[in-house]
């Protein structure tokens, strides 16, 4: 494949080197708002970039039918457009707040556990994430779709919120460390014990391999899609 990189910083950097040793070519390096011209006519963009950023990035894209791997997180109250916008243009758009396979096998442990812990109002829930200094948005994509998990499958929550859970608002503590890659914990705390699902991402490696194989999985397909359909459909 011939691959657009879309932001290429700390993401982008490993997402060449994970691509170019599975044989893709990366036509596109870009640290700017993408055209036809600096896309250089590839097969998929892989989007990382920022907040401010991505939505635009992502609309250029969609609207010359090239398909979107898209991970930057914080932007996601513009997803249902962008959607609308693949749709509308007969292309691709997958978005994931967490490309490893470690964390995709984690939201689905998320959501049966809490549809286990929904019958035991003693265990009251929380989350936490951990992120190196850097990271622009708080709470992190990650911890919001874990939070989206609990809250489908737990009706005691119809939201969530940074900090403390509180009523029906499920908490989440964002923490920023030095270098940390992710570290995402879902805790259930009674008066007795504590009962912890915990993911831990050594280094941005699994991050990469997974939008590359998602780029992979994309081509020829047309619509809206997330990593569930790259990896258990
Ligand atoms: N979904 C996942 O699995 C996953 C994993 C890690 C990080 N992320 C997210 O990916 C994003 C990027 O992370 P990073 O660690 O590579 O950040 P980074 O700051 O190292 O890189 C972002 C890059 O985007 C560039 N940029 C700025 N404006 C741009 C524009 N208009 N168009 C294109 N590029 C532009 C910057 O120059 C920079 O090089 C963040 O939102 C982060 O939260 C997602």
């Amino acid at each position: 494949m011939r691959i657009a990189l879309v932001g290429y910083g700390k993401m982008g950097k490993i997402i060449e080197e994970v691509a170019q040793k599975r044989g893709h070519s990366i036509v596109a390096q870009l640290n700017e708002t993408p055209t036809l011209e600096n896309l250089n006519n590839p097969d998929v963009a892989i989007e990382f970039s920022n907040p401010e950023a991505s939505f635009e990035n992502s609309r250029i894209c969609l609207q010359n039918q090239i398909p979107v791997i898209c991970g930057t997180t914080g932007w996601l109250d513009q997803k249902p457009e962008i959607e609308k916008i693949a749709v509308e243009n007969n292309s691709a758009f997958l978005y994931g707040s967490n490309f490893s396979l470690g964390v995709n096998l984690f939201f689905a442990l998320n959501e049966k556990l809490a549809d286990l812990m929904k019958n035991f109002p003693e265990y009251q829930v929380q989350l936490e994430e951990i992120h190196h200094t850097h990271k622009k948005d708080a709470p992190s994509g990650t911890a919001i779709t874990l939070a989206e998990g609990i809250i489908k499958n737990d009706p005691r929550f119809d939201a969530w919120k940074l900090e403390e859970t509180k009523d029906h608002q499920l908490g989440i503590f964002a923490l920023r460390e030095d270098e940390v890659p992710g570290t995402h914990s879902v805790f259930y705390k009674s008066d007795v014990d504590e009962i912890e699902i915990k993911h831990t991402a050594f280094n941005r490696n699994g991050f990469a391999l997974g939008a590359v194989i998602a780029a992979e999985w994309i081509q020829g397909k047309k619509g809206n899609f997330s990593m569930k359909d790259v990896l258990f459909n």
